[in-house]
């Protein structure tokens, strides 16, 4: 049998599904985002009280910019809306709040939203909660090898590790997607190598404290084996290979 996993130290989602949860509802797109931050405020309660010490969000993709133009703003607008009302909880809850990803194409309003909610957060040593906003997979490990490039480093598997966007955290353990699609879309490519997947077809303005369970017992059930054989993994000598 497989040794029930732990809760998962690093969660990561992909909180997919906002916009489908509106459409049903004859809302503006929009009104699906705004729903979505009311579910991430849950869940970062309910993974903190769940023992999860970071917890991983894609709120904006580098391929997002091209959406239409009244959501990319609304998002935007969102987002500021949400720093002023979160931030002053979280601080509260002693949450560590920091932003992942490129800040060169966001507004001066929305940069300095995104440091105003970091600093106010910065002493806090509760649940981490990284927002990769304007944050792409492809765009982390390509501004890691520039970095690295700049500093006259070798690439190596250690020095790109160090110069990822995330190096503050170790890598997820439990990547969740809600909204039904199974794919990664960019998400934390090199982080993932060995984070257990989990699908969800729960639109994520609906993924309550129900379904968060269910994503951690699937995740308990899993044997994580980076690499190794079930009988290394249990602590057993491998089976001798036939000649
Ligand atoms: C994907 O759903 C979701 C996003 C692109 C945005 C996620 C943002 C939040 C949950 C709110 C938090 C955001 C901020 C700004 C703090 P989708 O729009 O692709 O849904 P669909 O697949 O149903 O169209």
């Amino acid at each position: 049998m497989n040794p029930a996993q732990p809760t998962p130290h690093h969660v990561a989602i992909v909180m997919d599904g906002n916009g489908r949860w509106a459409t049903r509802r004859f809302l503006p797109r929009v009104a699906g985002h705004k729903a979505g931050v009311d579910t991430l405020r849950r869940c970062v309660r309910s993974c903190a009280q769940r023992g999860v010490a970071v917890l991983t969000v894609f709120a904006f993709s580098s391929e997002n910019w091209t959406r239409p133009q009244d959501e990319v703003s609304g998002l935007m607008e969102l987002l500021g809306m949400a720093l002023a009302r979160e931030v002053p909880q979280l601080l509260k809850d002693g949450v560590r709040l920091r932003f992942v990803g490129e800040r060169a194409g966001l507004s001066d309003s929305v940069r300095q939203g995104l440091e105003r909610g970091e600093q106010a957060t910065a002493a806090n040593t509760g649940l981490q909660l990284n927002v990769c906003f304007n944050y792409g997979g492809r765009w982390d490990i390509a501004q890691a090898a520039r970095r690295l490039v700049a500093e006259g480093k070798p690439i190596t598997e250690a020095n790109l590790d160090r110069a990822l966007a995330l190096s503050h955290v170790p890598d997820p353990d439990l990547v969740i997607r809600t909204g039904g699609e199974q794919r990664i879309s960019n998400f934390l490519l090199w982080q993932a190598a060995y984070s257990e997947l989990y699908f969800s077809d729960t639109l994520w303005p609906d993924f309550d404290d129900a379904a968060l369970d269910l994503a951690f017992a699937a995740f308990a059930q899993r044997e994580r084996r980076f690499g190794k054989t079930s009988a290394q993994v249990a602590g057993k000598a491998a089976r001798p290979q036939p000649a």
